[in-house]
């Protein structure tokens, strides 16, 4: 045999050395739930580690996540009441808007992204205004984009629309080019599925919808060209990048969205990701730290430039010790 495929397998040194993916934290970006109130730590019961922090204890976890080598974070926001305009998302002392306002007090550093959606903040869950039972596509245009802008305004630094009305990106850039903040990148949700994956999220935040489903606005799982479809146009739109969600069951439109657009690829690993891990883990079945280690170097090595984890700050500390990366 003049080609032994093992011989490059042949210690940690040498396996390190011929190691294809690369990571490091710099790539990670750790979403965070922030919920209208005081004095709020409410441990999430289908995720189990992560927590509900309103505006006043939050600041420790951002810390924690810097020290740990994460310095980017994603913003949800669980507000106090909900309305069938969503008004909550784009209100200027809505839960958001002043976390942001803390964050960027407190945290200079700290880069801080906002998921752009109605859902948590519509009284139906819809991630729009409703026109009879659907959602009302050019209306919530107008809202998304305003919620954009209030992001923006109260300190930003990349807005991240995932509600999936066609034409958001363009609605978003124009309205925020018009006010001055044209260097505010859009990551755009454009590659995201209808997903029973989302399950514990919508516990976590509240969002899930009284009536129907996504279906009419998320894609359909069966389908690969249509993710393309979604890209490309969003990007015409002017997306800055495109994110595919949820991550390990879609690898697939990773590579095959990496290999079809010129600007970073974002895939976000979700909540029904991370509660499968803990509890398959909590019930001893799998090894924790080293499914988390190869769930995530799976999703680099499909493609992704960035990857949003519950489990950044664990990832990150993997990288750090040589276990990954
Ligand atoms: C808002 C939104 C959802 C997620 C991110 N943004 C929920 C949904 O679309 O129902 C899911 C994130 C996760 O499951 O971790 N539309």
């Amino acid at each position: 045999m003049k080609t032994r495929p093992r011989r490059l397998r042949n210690g940690e040194t040498l396996r390190r050395m011929v190691r294809e993916t690369r990571m490091d934290s710099s790539s990670l970006i750790y979403p965070i739930f922030v919920k209208e109130g005081e004095n709020i730590l409410e441990e999430i019961p289908t995720m189990p580690g992560q927590y509900r922090y309103s505006v006043d204890t939050m600041g420790k976890k951002l810390e924690q996540l810097l020290n740990a080598g994460i310095s980017s974070v994603m913003f949800f926001g669980i507000p106090a009441y909900k309305d069938e305009a969503g008004s909550g998302a784009y209100a200027e002392d809505g839960i958001i808007q002043k976390a942001l306002m803390q964050a960027k007090k407190d945290f200079p550093e700290l880069y801080l992204i906002t998921d752009v959606c109605m859902c948590e903040y519509t009284s139906h869950g819809h991630c729009g205004v409703l026109c009879g039972q659907d959602v009302d596509n050019d209306e919530t245009l107008k809202l998304l984009a305003k919620t954009a802008l209030s992001h923006a305004q109260a300190g930003a630094d990349m807005v991240a629309p995932s509600d999936m009305m066609d034409g958001r990106v363009a609605a978003i850039r124009n309205l925020l080019d018009e006010n001055g903040y044209r260097n505010t990148p859009v990551m755009s949700y454009a590659v995201k599925y209808a997903s029973a994956f989302y399950g514990p999220f919508r516990d976590a935040a509240g969002s899930a919808p009284s009536f129907g489903d996504r279906k009419g606005y998320q894609m359909d799982y069966h389908n690969s060209r249509e993710g393309v479809k979604e890209a490309l146009l969003d990007i015409e739109e002017g997306a800055d990048i495109i994110m595919v969600k949820p991550a390990m069951s879609y690898l697939d439109m990773v590579t095959r969205i990496k290999e079809t657009v010129n600007v970073p690829v974002a895939a976000y690993s979700v909540s029904g990701e991370y509660a499968m891990i803990k509890a398959g883990a909590s019930l001893g079945y799998i090894d924790e730290e080293k499914i988390i280690c190869e769930t995530a170097a799976s999703a680099f090595r499909a493609g992704c430039d960035i990857y949003l984890t519950y489990y950044a700050e664990e990832i990150a500390g993997f990288m750090r010790q040589g276990k990954i990366g």
